[in-house]
């Protein structure tokens, strides 16, 4: 190593002045993601580097690497210092080193760099292993200090010029692994697939496309409405991510989309999570018989009333077989057109795997849409959230059937035997 180590520390941890800062760290969950990955793509490192390591500020997440012989790079700070570790008060930027490490870490940094491209190949060419982390589309004005925010996968790609190994998002913080050696098979996989719409989580990283439906806020509000979900219906599953993330609360998913490929690829997923309280159906819920699946609980129908030409007339079937019915859709923003009474536009469909079955769509206005839902047997109207969007007003509802059945867990068709497409009209 050159000779422009200003500092370095081997003082007790116990010795902090500033233990109040760790103590308000130490259970950030991103840190546990860091340790399995170090543990999964760099089991049998030896020598760690911590580019901007804070442990002058007093975190002390390399105590948990001690495996490692610890270099850690930062900037002079409050001065604490960490057993073990060798700190070097260095702008990494300006740092010079001949030696090469097994692994680096470089965790909440690129956010404050003015050139994290250049930073980024400098943290590959000290190590064939690099994890990194940042704040994840945190809002330009959370932090004065951040030049970057908002920080998302896109830009990161962009200033590390590839794709991670593995990755994940954990409360908020973005940590990928960059592995010069080490593959993802799973991820590989995913890739020959196609393209996905649905990101999933898996054993602790992230594959698939660019939605992640397990964080999606409608099912957090659904779940707060009935936090014990019997059988639910739901109605255009895509590829399942909601489908999967119900399923952990869940008696039974029945799941139904109209399109093949949707639902390859959620039963093909299905699988690698080992899933066994959904079922997949495909059916066009323009004319499908929902009767035949028996009667529900509840029902998540998000984002598909409003691909269907006359959305009234599956409300109908819907208020039928199922008492209760969280309902997110879009509103027209003016009223062009008439159809079946009902004020409203025609949305024109585009091809895609999250389209509509038919050439057009029919919009309501708010009035309208509640008048409809009442004339289709949903009386009983809570509204949750109403949001504006580029194509005009988002609603999210939570709606009663006067007529619909009562609990029926247990009591509803049995679906083990019911094989896809069967019930197809
Ligand atoms: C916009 S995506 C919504 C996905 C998910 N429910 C959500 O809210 O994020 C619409 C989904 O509904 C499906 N879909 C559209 N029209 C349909 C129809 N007539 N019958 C069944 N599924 C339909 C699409 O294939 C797609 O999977």
């Amino acid at each position: 190593m050159n000779g422009n180590a200003s500092a370095t520390g081997t003082a007790s941890a116990g010795t902090s002045p500033n233990d109040e800062y760790w103590r308000g760290r130490q259970h950030l969950a991103y840190y546990r993601t860091v340790r399995d990955y170090q543990r999964r793509f760099c089991p049998d490192g030896k020598l760690l580097l911590d580019v901007g390591g804070g442990v002058g500020l007093g975190c002390r997440y390399l105590e948990w690497f001690d495996g490692f012989e610890r270099t850690c790079v930062e900037l002079p700070t409050k001065g604490c210092t960490l057993d073990g570790v060798s700190v070097i008060h260095e702008d990494f930027g300006n740092w010079q080193t001949d030696r090469r490490y097994d692994l680096v870490l470089c965790l909440q940094l690129l956010e404050h760099i003015d050139d994290p491209a250049a930073f980024v190949r400098k943290l590959f060419e000290c190590a064939p292993t690099a994890i990194i982390s940042v704040p994840y589309r945190w809002p330009a004005t959370a932090c004065s200090e951040h030049v970057h925010d908002p920080v998302d996968e896109t830009k990161l790609k962009a200033w590390t010029g590839r794709e991670p190994t593995a990755w994940n998002i954990v409360e908020s913080r973005l940590v990928a692994v960059y592995s010069e050696s080490a593959s993802d098979p799973l991820a590989a996989e995913f890739a020959a697939r196609g393209e996905w719409v649905t990101r999933y989580r898996i054993n602790g990283s992230l594959y698939g496309g660019y939605f992640l439906a397990a964080d999606d806020p409608r099912l957090t509000a659904f779940l707060k409405r009935c936090p014990n979900p019997g059988r639910v219906l739901e109605l255009g599953c895509l590829e399942g991510g909601h489908s999967f993330a119900l399923d952990r609360t869940a008696e039974h998913v029945i799941a139904i989309d109209a399109r093949d490929a949707n639902l390859e690829h959620a039963r093909w997923v299905q699988q690698i999570l080992d899933v066994t309280n959904v079922s997949f159906h495909r059916g066009n819920l323009e004319t499908h018989d929902l009767a035949n699946w028996g009667l529900f609980d509840q029902i998540f129908n998000a984002g598909v009333l409003y691909h269907l030409p006359r959305p009234w007339e599956l409300l109908r079937r819907l208020s039928a077989v199922g008492r209760e019915m969280f309902l997110c859709t879009h509103l027209a923003p003016r009223a062009e057109v008439e159809q079946n009474g009902y004020r409203g536009i025609f949305f024109a469909e585009r091809e895609g795997p999250k389209s509509g079955m038919s050439g057009r769509s029919f919009w309501l206005v708010r009035e309208d849409l509640l008048r409809m839902l009442a004339d289709c047997g949903f009386g009983d109207v809570e509204i949750i959230n109403e949001f504006p969007t580029r194509l005009g007003p988002y609603i999210w509802l939570w709606c009663r059937s006067r007529n619909g059945p009562e609990r029926q867990t247990q009591q509803g068709l049995p679906v083990t035997n019911i094989r896809d497409g069967e019930l197809q009209l």
